[in-house]
Parts: C-alpha cells; structure tokens; sequence
C-alpha cells in the first residue's frame, strides 16, 4: 500500500486529491491546519488515514511530518496554497512574506524531508501545485505569481537532482477550478475566466486530482521536470 502525503487536504482540491487517492488504495497521509474533528474527513475515513493537524510554514510542525516520513513516503503533493491579493503598489510586506512561505519555502522543506528518505527508499515521487498564472502573471498577484513561478524552477531543478535516486518531480498548474479559492473572486472576473476558456467552464477539483493520480502513476514513470497545464485550454 502506498504511503501519500497530501497538504492542504481538508478542503478544496486536496480534499478532492484525497478521495482519488483513497479510492485508489492507497494511506493517505493529510497534513493541514484544522484539527481532524473540524473537517469531515474523520467521518468518512476511519482507516488509511492519518491526519496532522498543522501549519506547513511551522518549524514546531515538521517534528510531527518527519515521524510519518520515516514511517515511508510514496508520494508527496505539495497542494496548500494560499492568495493574498492586492496590487504590488497596496501589498503589504507580510503579505508577501506569508505567500512565499506557504506556495514556496514550505515546499522546499518538505521536499527535502521527503526525498532524504525517498533517496533511501530508491523510489517516489513529488508533485507541486502551480497555476497557470506562472507563466504570464496575473494582475494584483504578484506575491502568488512569484510563488508559483519558482515553485515550477524549483520542481525542474528538483527533478534534475532527483532523478538519478529514482525520484520523479513535476508540477500541476491548475487554471481556474472551482473550490473556496477561486469564488472569493469578482464574479464578473470569474464570468470573464469562463470566457476566455476553449472548455467554455471553470475546472473542478477533481480535473486536478485526475492530474495527480496520473502523475503518481506508473504510467507517468519516463515524465519527470514537467509542468502539466489542467487548465481547459485558458492559456492558449
Ligand atoms: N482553485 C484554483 O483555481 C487554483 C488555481 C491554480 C492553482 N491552485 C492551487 O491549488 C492548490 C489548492 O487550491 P484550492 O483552490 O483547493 O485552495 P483551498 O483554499 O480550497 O485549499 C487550500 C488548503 O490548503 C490549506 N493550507 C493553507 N495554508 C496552509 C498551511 N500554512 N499549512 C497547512 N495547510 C494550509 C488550507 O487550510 C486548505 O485546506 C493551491 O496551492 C492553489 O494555489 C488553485
């Protein structure tokens, strides 16, 4: 059975990765910051779950993912991601701060944990949230477009390090997929989105989680350093 690490689990598209990899087979481990009672995972999963209550960005937290990790590690999907939008003139400087530290150091740190013992093991692979406003940005998001710009520099480098110790790495850049994060925008900005896409919708959770699973697969075993837009076409 395989041992997945998934962040930001407990709502959104994570949650949505969870199911797919739950139903696949698989021990799910979830890290994210609710206590388990406060999501709804702990009434539908009561084996093959493992969850931990904690903030990605907190050193005192990576005790508790480290003593997972040395339990074993097949995959890992850095999924938790958070936006603090406002124009670079109006962004405050913890704003900054707290973006790059949850989309992007947070990622390295658990990459590095992970693949110390994924080199060990021979085998596993890592998969990272970007998002299709990495590779033209997006106005009033530059803390989260730099985030997720780096996040796809660091998955090619990590893919490049990696590779030779049997680990995968490749990113997910989702385009607009219809979860917490996404309605928090105008809605006349979100009736201009669906515009603009070839799909003619919004992407769902599960779009995304589709991505993942491919990914962690064997039948992604020759696809490491990639980005894979999920994105209906919008970019086009
Ligand atoms: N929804 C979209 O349209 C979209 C588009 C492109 C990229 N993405 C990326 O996909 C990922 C998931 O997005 P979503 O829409 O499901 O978001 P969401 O807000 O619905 O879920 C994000 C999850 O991450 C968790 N999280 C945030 N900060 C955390 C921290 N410090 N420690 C632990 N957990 C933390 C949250 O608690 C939440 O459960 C994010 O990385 C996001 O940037 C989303």
């Amino acid at each position: 059975m395989r041992r997945v690490f998934i962040t930001g689990g407990a709502s959104g598209i994570g949650r949505e990765t969870v199911n797919r990899f739950w139903e696949g087979g698989d021990h799910l481990i979830v890290i994210d910051r609710p206590t388990l009672e406060e999501t709804e995972l702990s009434f539908q999963f009561n084996e093959r779950l493992t969850y931990i209550s904690a903030d990605v960005t907190a050193k005192e937290s990576r005790e508790m993912i480290q003593k997972e990790i040395d339990l074993g590690i097949d995959v890992l999907v850095n999924n938790a991601g958070v936006t603090r939008d406002a124009t670079c003139l109006k962004m405050e400087e913890a704003d900054w701060d707290l973006v790059l530290d949850v989309n992007l150091k947070a990622v390295f740190m658990l990459s590095k944990m992970a693949a110390t013992q994924m080199k060990d093991q021979g085998t596993g692979v890592i998969l990272n949230a970007a998002s299709v406003v990495a590779h033209n940005g997006n106005f009033g998001q530059a803390n989260y477009v730099a985030s997720k710009a780096g996040l796809i520099g660091l998955t090619k480098t990590l893919a490049k390090e990696l590779g030779k110790y049997g680990i995968r790495v490749n990113a997910v850049a989702p385009g607009f997929i219809a979860t917490a994060m996404v309605k928090k925008m105008p809605e006349k900005v979100i009736a201009m989105m669906e515009g603009k896409t070839p799909l003619a919708r919004m992407g769902k959770p599960s779009d995304i989680a589709k991505a993942y699973e491919f990914l962690a697969s064997d039948n992604a075993s020759f696809i490491t350093g990639t980005c894979l837009n999920v994105d209906g076409g919008i970019i086009i």
